[in-house]
């Protein structure tokens, strides 16, 4: 039950083998006792043929390059937007505007409307666990489960059909995902909710999109570049998103702006994350702001802190818990409560930190390393942000 995480660049992956024991170079996916099903969905099959294609937290260099591309080249002017921001008052002025602030915050990129469609991005797959053997087999769950091994910690769905997306270009990481289709009256793939979070990782900069929901298709999700479309693109672009700058999406996406839980793993997850980048929303005005976060700092925690910050949202509150074989109530389907009981063999069912990229060979070795890890991050997410006891906190760098 765990994902198939790739590190991008090479330097992060040294400075993970040097942070942390288990955390080797060499570290191979795969060997985690989760075998895959004749179907070839499965975990261990997946996090395999990533590897072998690409970086892994192993030591294969190869995504690095594309990677480093944006950084290694002088600073771009960021485009001017005096012009698209004149006028803040109307709806239409406003997503221009952001739009044009969002493009000179990603070093005067963003996606065309071909490169960024559900139908561009890769299924998340539910699955049910097979706990009858030594090892946890997946497969896919029915299309209309309702509980599994893996639902999605924001909806709670185990549908099938939803996707998640991911674009690299120079610096900027861009992830869309597309939730729950079902049929529309024309017999047409429509999503109850689809989203989107980019962020330049090298300077923070971070944007949002999201849709009002039950308009999103396949095919018709309309560009992000507003100075680029045309009058019917930003007329579609008004029906499909409403405005927002993140302020609702920062309590969940609290310490960088990328979640990753097992309803991914599925996907072929880019991790960015242990680069701590620092992480900031846009103002119209061209201003960055803090998200007003904090994140978890003290050395008792380091075990876990070596890969990514902990927040004090809900990273805190419920994810961190989550990842810990906590709180795993329905939908999560009863194998995985089973698999959370002390001394059980499928323990990782449960358990899904840290990543298979860096592999734990039994529960013993896990209390091991992060044993005192995890019971400081719970004791400190009781009051998460506050410095009470030992737990000690900072606000998550809105500037490097
Ligand atoms: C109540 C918690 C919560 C809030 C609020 C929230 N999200 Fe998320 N989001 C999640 C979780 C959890 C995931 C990981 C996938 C899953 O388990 O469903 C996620 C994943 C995503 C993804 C896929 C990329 C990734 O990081 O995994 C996008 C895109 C996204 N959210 C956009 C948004 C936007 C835009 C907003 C604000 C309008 C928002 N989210 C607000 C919980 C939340
Ligand atoms: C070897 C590296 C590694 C270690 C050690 C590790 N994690 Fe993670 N963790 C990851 C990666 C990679 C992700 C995906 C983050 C991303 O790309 O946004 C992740 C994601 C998470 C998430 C989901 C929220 C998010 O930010 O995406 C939680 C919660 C989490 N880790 C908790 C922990 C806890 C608790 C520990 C210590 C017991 C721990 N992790 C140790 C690599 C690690």
């Amino acid at each position: 039950m765990q994902p198939p995480v790739r590190t991008a660049g090479l330097a992060l992956t040294l400075a993970l083998a040097v942070a942390l024991p288990g955390c080797r170079s060499d570290a191979a996916p795969g060997g985690d006792g989760t075998e895959g099903t004749a179907g070839g969905s499965s975990v261990g099959e997946s996090a395999t043929t990533t590897t072998s294609s690409s970086s892994g937290l192993g030591a294969d260099a190869s995504s690095s390059a594309d990677w480093d591309e944006g950084s290694t080249t002088e600073p771009l002017i960021p485009i001017d937007c005096t012009e698209s921001c004149i006028d803040v008052a109307s709806n239409a002025g406003i997503a221009l505007c952001y739009s044009c602030r969002c493009k000179a915050a990603f070093d005067n990129w963003l996606p065309g409307p071909d490169e960024v469609q559900c139908s561009e991005a890769t299924p998340i797959i539910s699955y049910h666990a097979d706990l009858s053997g030594p090892e946890i087999v997946l497969a896919p769950s029915l299309p209309d489960a309702t509980d599994c091994a893996n639902p999605s910690l924001l909806t709670g769905s185990c549908r099938q059909g939803s996707k998640l997306g991911q674009l690299q270009h120079g610096d900027v990481m861009l992830r869309w995902i597309c939730r729950d289709p079902y049929l529309d009256l024309n017999g047409e793939v429509l999503y109850e909710d689809m989203g989107l979070v980019g962020q330049n990782v090298r300077t923070g900069v971070t944007c949002f999109w999201d849709d009002i929901d039950d308009v999103t298709h396949d095919d018709d999700m309309p560009p992000l570049d507003l100075m680029e479309a045309s009058d019917q693109e930003r007329a579609r672009h008004q029906e499909v998103f409403y405005f927002t700058d993140g302020d609702s999406c920062k309590e969940c996406h609290d310490h960088d702006p990328f979640i990753y839980t097992p309803y991914l793993q599925s996907t072929d997850w880019i991790t960015v994350a242990a680069a701590k980048s620092p992480y900031s929303l846009v103002n119209l005005n061209g201003t960055g702001r803090a998200t007003g976060n904090f994140h978890l700092v003290s050395p008792q925690a380091n075990a876990c802190l070596a890969c990514h910050r902990i927040g004090s949202q809900n990273t805190c509150e419920s994810f961190v818990r989550d990842s810990l074989g906590l709180n795993k109530d329905a939908p999560y389907e009863q194998q995985v409560r089973d698999a959370a009981q002390p001394g059980s063999p499928h323990w990782k069912l449960a358990y899904w930190m840290p990543t298979v990229a860096a592999p734990v060979a039994d529960f013993a070795t896990w209390v091991g390393l992060f044993g005192v890890a995890r019971d400081h991050i719970l004791a400190c997410c009781a009051a998460p942000g506050r410095d009470i006891g030992d737990c000690l906190w900072e606000p998550v760098p809105a500037e490097g």
